[in-house]
């Protein structure tokens, strides 16, 4: 067989973590032919219903985590919280892993990633590592866990000394609190031979109770300069790293115009389900291109696009109930996405919507008459 010439399936994929987004990640490698493997401890998460295989297994389990690689080519992982020492032995095995365990584990710890960037010139907000917290602090200031924090959890905004009670006992690090007048964040993709692209800069926007980022409008609305130098320091924070795969990158707008990186995620993000319905190629796609060493899709937006998450409504869980549907996909230019978990809780991440429209003003104003009519709710109400 020459090199250009593959047996079906193309290439055996494995990813860790079986979310949603390795549930869309699946999606993407079996439209192409690829055989999947997930590792996850839920037998019914949200991948289950689309991978060949399910270990079903803890993501720290080293023995799982080979397991997982024995009946893969390539490893990927949906979720930055896992054991990087057995993907680390793997890695020096030979095992192709992406993005590489290294960058992985800088990213996983929040300290160790802003010093990272901090040293190779990415804009980021004043930062320290946080030993202990006492009232000499200047308030306000960001309190963030170094490890395990998500949507939000993990970080907590103190104004005053007052608010040290609600201080996270984690191992910490602290920022300041950026003034910022919009959250941004950007898609970069980058290959094994550092060849990189690039989509859309968009505009992430948190709700205000959950202050979970629940709608994204792409393109983000903002003059092609700020979109110029957003799209560029998240370019060169991705070369710094030598991260291959794909990444989000979340970035401040600040009252004055700079742009400072929040984080960084070493895998598909959750500001790009756009690029699914809105994209030429899905950031989906383009890591299951990626990983399998074949070209990059190209990432031209082909229409304005905002996308609304769907949170479980508060005071409920037991198995979903989704309330709205009709009213919701009469809307023209919808696609509506569930991931199939078998439980819902309050403001967990159950599914998303995409508008594409002429404009984004339209698709937003499309999107919050979705988010009034289209609730998630459960068997059990807790009211
Ligand atoms: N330094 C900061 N200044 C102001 N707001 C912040 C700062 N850091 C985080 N936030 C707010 O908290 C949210 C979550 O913080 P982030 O570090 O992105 O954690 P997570 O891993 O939970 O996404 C951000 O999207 C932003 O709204
Ligand atoms: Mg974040």
């Amino acid at each position: 067989m020459t090199q250009d010439s593959f047996p079906y399936p193309i290439k055996r994929i494995g990813i860790i973590g079986g979310g949603q987004l390795g549930k869309m990640s699946a999606q993407a490698a079996k439209q192409m032919g690829f055989h999947v493997a997930i590792l996850d401890p839920t037998p019914e998460c949200p991948a289950a219903h689309i991978a060949d295989i399910h270990i079903i297994g803890d993501l720290y389990d080293a023995d799982q985590i080979r397991a997982l690689a024995d009946v893969s080519d390539v490893l990927t992982y949906e979720i930055e919280h896992i054991d990087t020492k057995t993907l680390h032995s793997l890695y020096d095995e030979g095992y192709p892993i992406y993005p590489a365990p290294r960058v992985l584990e800088i990213i996983q710890d929040k300290l160790k990633q802003k010093q990272y960037l901090a040293k190779h010139g990415v804009p980021v907000p004043r930062f320290e590592e946080g030993q202990t917290l006492t009232n000499k602090l200047s308030f306000p200031i960001v309190q963030k866990v170094r490890k395990g924090g998500y949507d939000g959890k993990g970080v907590v905004i103190l104004k005053s000394p007052a608010d040290l009670v609600n201080a996270l006992h984690s191992p910490f690090m602290l920022e300041e609190m950026v003034d910022f007048t919009k959250e941004l964040a950007i898609i970069i993709a980058r290959t094994s031979t550092g060849e990189m692209t690039y989509y859309p800069v968009v505009e992430m926007m948190f709700d205000d109770k959950t202050n979970i980022c629940d709608i994204v409008a792409a393109p983000a609305q903002i003059d092609d300069t700020l979109m110029k130098k957003a799209r560029d320091i998240a370019l060169h924070a991705i070369k710094v790293l030598d991260g291959v795969g794909v990444f989000g990158v979340e970035m401040f707008l600040t009252r004055d115009g700079q742009i400072l990186v929040n984080e960084i995620a070493p895998r598909p993000h959750n500001s790009g389900h756009y690029t699914i319905e809105a994209c030429i190629t899905s950031q989906f796609e383009q890591l299951i291109r990626i990983i399998s060493g074949l070209p990059l899709g190209k990432t031209d937006l082909l229409k304005p696009a905002a996308m609304l998450n769907l949170l479980g409504e508060a005071n409920y869980n037991g198995s979903p109930i989704i309330e709205g549907l009709h009213q919701a996909l009469s809307i023209p230019g919808l696609s509506f996405h569930f991931y199939d978990k078998a439980v819902t809780k309050p403001f967990r991440k159950m599914g998303h919507i995409t508008i594409l429209d002429e404009n984004v003003d339209k698709a937003l104003h499309n999107i919050q008459k979705v988010k009034n009519v289209l609730k998630i709710k459960g068997t059990v109400s807790m009211l």
